[in-house]
């Protein structure tokens, strides 16, 4: 039997926008998902799990089974309704309220300023394509920063790769961009730029508490390791995705081999980047700040060589199968691969958070520590006798478990683990079906039952024994 350290963080993870609901009070400005799915998906953020009313409920849960970290984002368009000016007391308050029951509940806050949610002012004038919008996100980090300083641990943005991904590439996020590759590394640099400058101003303000970001890492393999095609499909795969993002984080700039491959990409689909001296001047002094990395990790993908027209379909409703991704001069996913998928074609390769971890502390020794922000099961749980006998989720936690275990042994500084989700919240483009939760919500009452995988997880914090 494998186990974890004694101080290691059980945390359960969470986002404003995901959680929250009451997305019309007490001030609340709109955010362009608000609008998005109205118009194009057949739920809403209504009620989610009403954690703005419910949050004491869902700590003193946590308390009792054994959640010492949950992460929490602060929705911006609550401090600030337009993304800037105006400060909002009410949604000052309301974080001040949560941090504190947090305390009380000795559930130590892991707090994200930008969970995919940039109010619908800013998000309709170029989200973070309009680098006056950087300038925004930084004064609203400095005033969080200031304001709540009950808060140990922030981190700036959670997801830079999927935003690029879901907005510019995917298309399932607004503005509903598909194929645009300009549009989705300029939105990577500028997002990179912006948190190394509020990290800049954390530092530079001598504030205790640690700063770091939360990127999502999907694991890229060759389809056949020994086609040079396929290779070069999932290095351009990886590039995309994670290896961009994680220099502008720990490099300061773009490697050669990271240039090429965006070069490379951007012959064949168009596009000119801006990328500017001064940027980088700015990477480079961010750096070494980073007090962490949040790797968020659910799944990998195989790759192989693609020369064809893109085209991606998204599997928003769980029909096992439905999933389609193919990028011009970049390369296609196979699925038909021997590893066990979820019903959304999430591929389950516990190996894959294992590649990631020895890769960032190889290639980017200045990395000082890791927590796992998120990892879990989407399923289709069904609700028994007043809970869920979630054994594939326990099954699919413990093995990455076991897999992190694996990692400390081998040198990598982890310190936690954030189970996606706490309780169940609804999914960006697959609505209230895909529950992830340790708790069950029933969305039409609010009531919270614990699932199997609760009980297991209280054993596991207290014994820290994955077993
Ligand atoms: C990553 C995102 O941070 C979170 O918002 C999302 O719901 C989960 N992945 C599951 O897809």
């Amino acid at each position: 039997m494998k186990n974890l350290p004694k101080d290691f963080i059980f945390g359960g993870a969470t986002a404003a926008y995901q959680a929250e609901g009451a997305t019309q009070t007490d001030g609340k400005g709109r955010v362009a998902w608000d609008t998005y799915l109205e118009e194009n998906y057949w739920y809403t953020a209504e009620p989610a799990s009403d954690f703005y009313h419910r949050y004491p409920v869902d700590l003193e849960l946590s308390e009792k089974f054994g959640v010492n970290g949950i992460r929490i984002s602060i929705a911006w368009s609550r401090i600030f309704p337009t993304g800037f000016g105006e400060v909002n007391p009410k949604g000052v308050a309301y974080y001040h309220k949560l941090f504190s029951e947090c305390h009380k509940r000795h559930v130590e806050p892991f707090v994200t300023l930008h969970h995919f949610d940039t109010p619908e002012v800013l998000h309709s004038d170029g989200d973070f394509l309009n680098r006056k919008n950087i300038d925004h996100f930084v004064d609203y980090a400095a005033y969080c920063f200031k304001e709540f300083s009950e808060v140990n641990y922030w981190t700036t943005f959670n997801e830079i790769g999927p935003i690029g991904d879901g907005q510019y590439l995917v298309g399932k996020f607004p503005p509903g961009i598909k194929y645009d590759f300009e549009k989705l590394f300029q939105s990577h640099h500028n997002m990179m730029l912006a948190h190394a400058r509020a990290v800049r101003v954390y530092k530079d303000n001598g504030y205790s508490g640690e700063i770091g970001v939360v990127h999502a890492l999907p694991t890229k393999y060759p389809y056949d390791p020994s086609n040079p095609g396929d290779v070069r499909a999932a290095e351009l795969e990886d590039i995309i995705h994670n290896k961009f993002i994680l220099d502008a984080t720990y490099l300061g700039r773009y490697s050669q081999k990271t240039m090429e491959g965006v070069n490379h990409i951007l012959s064949i689909n168009g596009g000119n980047l801006d990328l500017r001296e001064e940027d980088f001047e700015i990477l480079e002094s961010a750096k070494d700040l980073n007090d962490f990395l949040g790797i968020n990790y659910y799944m990998s993908d195989w790759m192989r060589a693609f020369d064809g027209e893109s085209e991606i379909t998204h599997n928003s409703t769980g029909a096992k199968g439905g999933s389609k991704y193919q990028l011009k001069g970049v390369g296609r996913r196979e699925f038909d691969v021997d590893v066990p998928r979820t019903d959304w074609d999430w591929m389950i390769y516990p190996q894959g958070l294992y590649d990631q971890m020895m890769r960032v502390k190889n290639d980017y020794p200045n990395y000082k520590k890791i927590y796992i922000t998120e990892n879990g099961l989407g399923y289709k749980d069904e609700f028994v006798d007043g809970t869920v006998k979630d054994d594939a989720r326990i099954d699919y936690v413990k093995k990455h478990l076991e897999i992190i275990s694996d990692a400390i042994t081998a040198g990598v500084n982890v310190k936690g683990y954030f189970i996606w989700s706490l309780m169940d919240v609804f999914s960006w483009s697959n609505g209230y079906e895909k529950r992830y939760g340790l708790f069950y919500v029933d969305f039409e009452t609010q009531e919270r039952y614990p699932k199997k995988s609760a009980y297991w997880y209280k054993k596991l914090a207290e014994t820290q024994i994955i077993e």
